[in-house]
């Protein structure tokens, strides 16, 4: 998907002080009020609450988020509703977000003010990604779609209950209600699927008719005299790709998670957040022992002027991070900060790093170019060069964060550590785990393989063209003489974090590939000294010898992007009909799921990645679009070599 910069809405009020956009010459909603509005069409239109009852997700999905005033109207209903299901999940796309600022304007004076005041806080910047914002401990769950419906939604992944039809006029917003988007939103259509809008427009019911919809009249309110509803009934079912939502019919909804790192304790939480509980199993004695063991670590976005896939993930990633790493940080007292990081820029001068941002149209709550003296400002320390500046990115300690998505997952996670899952084999419908001696450890229909490179192993041997890449930090005194350390961390070729609680200095890293030696070594401290002089300008008094230090392995996969979903079945590769062109219809091991290959990015990639894989474990709406999804699929390198091998 090529993003295009996201323009934020202009707000102006008309004479009744409603809010209006001059861009489309329309009002935002009707004299009789928005929560009325919400009430009578989308709600009762698509026949809630009742629908909701008993359900353990319901997905509503709309078409222009303007106000939010429909889904905080749905929430309300729904927190208000002592029968409602488990989760909500409600998926939005808005071309013309409003800024925070605009958004407090306008729920100055809401009648849902608990409510518009969280969303007002969970705001995020507004970046052409999905932003999945979390309220009630997760059980509503909002993803919002920043761009233009028509792009995002072949890119949105999941199982629609129920559409809110809710763009500016049709006469005045055509985009908004073409036969395209109508199509679109069948493809997205879970079964039983309802669509409401206040519109009659004869091109909005012909649209949905085409698409597949029956269509009627429903008696409208207040400005209203008619309203449309219509009910998903297609004369033929669409073919979903087998990789995408594919296992939602595991009842007992438990996984067996190997491996507790970063990986297998996030993948615990994003798995609780949608109502599964989980076993993990950890071959140390203790969790985030292995690579997740640092003391600390830093994590932050990257910019790239295509604003390609690895710009695209790594934003949609370290959005999630900020997230996780700050209910961390404040909620179960891991140490961290959420102070931003500078990110020298070797070779591209500031102007070309304000031009980047500029045809991005990236925020400067995500990112800013700084001058190489706002970089010495900013870092309190005489910094070379024009750095990046990502507002929302810090540093946290790895294990602590680790920590609070198993806390995070309350009840829903045990962790059995001590105990090495040294093969697997298929039981029935169930995987069973084994010891090294062939006692099962434990069985389950869904296993999450988290355990980073021995993944591969356990499932014997894989070609998944992944490596390991050694890499050592060094720690020392703060107080060193002739040691200056930045207030906030900065990376570039390794990095440098500000004082460490207890007055360590932690700086690093060196990058060792398939170097297994796993003994600290004087000339990897040496390494790590001069990058911190290079990045700091400043020469610690201090012998290399006395410095301590912590290995620990990368797993990394040759495109450096983590790998997540479903295992391939390569034994399904040759029968008829597979399509393997792009990852989606790779065919997959039923109940195998894989998360790893994460890099040197692991605090920045395991939330989002965990959320995502929880979603095609449990079939909720992914907060990664399909485009992404396929470009860190697992069966991506099946795909690819298949693809190398089709004649021309
Ligand atoms: C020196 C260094 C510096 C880094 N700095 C940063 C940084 O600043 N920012 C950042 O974002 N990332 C950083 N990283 C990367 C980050 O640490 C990793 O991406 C992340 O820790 C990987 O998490 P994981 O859960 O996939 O792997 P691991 O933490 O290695 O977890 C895998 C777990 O699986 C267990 N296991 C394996 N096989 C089995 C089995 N058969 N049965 C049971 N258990 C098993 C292992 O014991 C281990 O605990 C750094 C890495 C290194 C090495
Ligand atoms: C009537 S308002 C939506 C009101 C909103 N549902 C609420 O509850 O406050 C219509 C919204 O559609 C958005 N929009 C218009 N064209 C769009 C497009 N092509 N893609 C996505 N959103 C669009 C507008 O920016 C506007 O916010």
């Amino acid at each position: 998907m090529k993003t295009a910069p996201v323009v934020a809405a202009t707000i102006a009020f008309d004479a009744q002080g409603i809010a209006f956009s001059s861009l489309y010459n329309d009002r935002y909603h009707p004299r009789a009020g928005a929560l009325e509005q919400a009430a009578h069409v989308f709600l009762q239109g698509n026949g809630l609450p009742n629908r909701w009852h008993g359900r353990e997700r319901f997905v509503v999905l709309e078409t222009g988020f303007g106000l939010g005033n429909n889904f905080l109207a749905t929430w309300n209903a729904w927190r208000s509703d002592p029968r409602r299901g488990e989760r909500l999940h409600f998926i939005s796309i808005e071309k013309h977000p409003l800024s925070r600022a605009d958004l407090a304007r306008v729920h100055a004076d809401s009648r849902l003010p608990a409510l518009a005041g969280a969303l007002l806080q969970a705001w995020p910047p507004l970046t052409p990604n999905l932003h999945r914002l979390d309220f009630d401990d997760a059980r509503v769950q909002l993803t919002l779609a920043l761009g233009d419906v028509s792009d995002w939604l072949p890119e949105i992944v999941a199982s629609v209950d129920a559409f809110y039809l809710d763009g500016f006029a049709p006469d005045r917003n055509p985009a908004m209600w073409q036969p395209r988007v109508f199509k679109a939103l069948a493809r997205l259509a879970a079964p039983g699927a309802t669509a409401a809008t206040w519109s009659v427009a004869r091109t909005v019911r012909s649209g949905l008719t085409t698409a597949g919809f029956e269509v009627r009249s429903a008696p409208g309110s207040a400005d209203k005299r008619e309203i449309t509803l219509a009910r998903f009934a297609p004369r033929f079912v669409p073919r979903r790709a087998p990789t995408r939502l594919a296992s939602a019919a595991c009842a007992e909804r438990h996984a067996v998670v190997i491996g507790a790192g970063l990986a297998g304790c996030a993948a615990a939480w994003a798995l609780a957040d949608q109502g599964w509980r989980s076993t993990l199993f950890e071959r140390l004695p203790a969790i985030a022992g292995a690579a997740s063991g640092n003391r600390a670590g830093i994590f932050h976005g990257i910019v790239n002027p295509q604003d390609g896939t690895h710009a695209r993930f790594n934003r949609a990633a370290a959005l999630q991070a900020q997230g996780a790493v700050g209910v961390a940080i404040e909620h179960y007292g891991a140490p961290g900060q959420l102070c931003g990081v500078l990110r020298l820029e070797q070779s591209t001068p500031l102007e070309a790093m304000q031009a980047t941002l500029a045809t991005l149209g990236l925020p400067p709550d995500y990112v800013l170019a700084f001058s190489a003296d706002d970089a010495s400002r900013a870092s309190g320390l005489p910094l070379p060069t024009a750095a990046w500046f990502f507002a929302g990115g810090g540093w946290v300690q790895p294990p602590a964060l680790a920590a609070s998505f198993l806390q995070r997952s309350g009840g829903s996670a045990i962790v059995r550590s001590g105990l090495q899952v040294s093969a697997m084999r298929r039981s029935g419908e169930r995987w069973q785990l084994l010891d090294a001696a062939s006692r099962v450890l434990d069985e389950a229909v869904v296993v999450v393989l988290a355990n980073s490179f021995e993944a591969a192993g356990l499932l014997g041997g894989r070609d998944w063209p992944l490596h390991l890449v050694r890499g050592q930090t060094s720690e020392f005194p703060a107080a060193t003489s002739g040691l200056r350390l930045p207030l906030l961390p900065v990376a570039g070729n390794g990095y440098v974090l500000p004082a460490l609680p207890g007055g360590i200095a932690l700086c690093g890293a060196t990058a060792q590939r398939d170097d297994l030696d796993g003994a600290p070594r004087l000339e990897d401290h040496r390494h790590n000294l001069a990058q911190l002089g290079r990045l700091t300008g400043s020469a610690p008094e201090i012998d290399p010898s006395a410095l301590a230090g912590r290995v620990g392995w990368r797993c990394v996969a040759d495109d450096r992007l983590p790998l997540i979903g479903g295992v391939p079945a390569p034994q399904r590769l040759q029968e008829p009909g597979i399509r393997l062109d792009q990852p989606r219809f790779v065919p997959r091991t039923p109940g195998l799921f894989v998360f790893s290959a994460l890099a040197s990015r692991g605090i920045s990639w395991a939330a989002l990645g965990a959320q995502s894989l929880a979603s095609l474990i449990s079939g909720a709406p992914c907060p990664l679009e399909a485009s992404l999804l396929d470009a860190v699929d697992a069966g991506r390198f099946v795909s690819r070599a298949a693809c190398r091998a089709a004649p021309r």
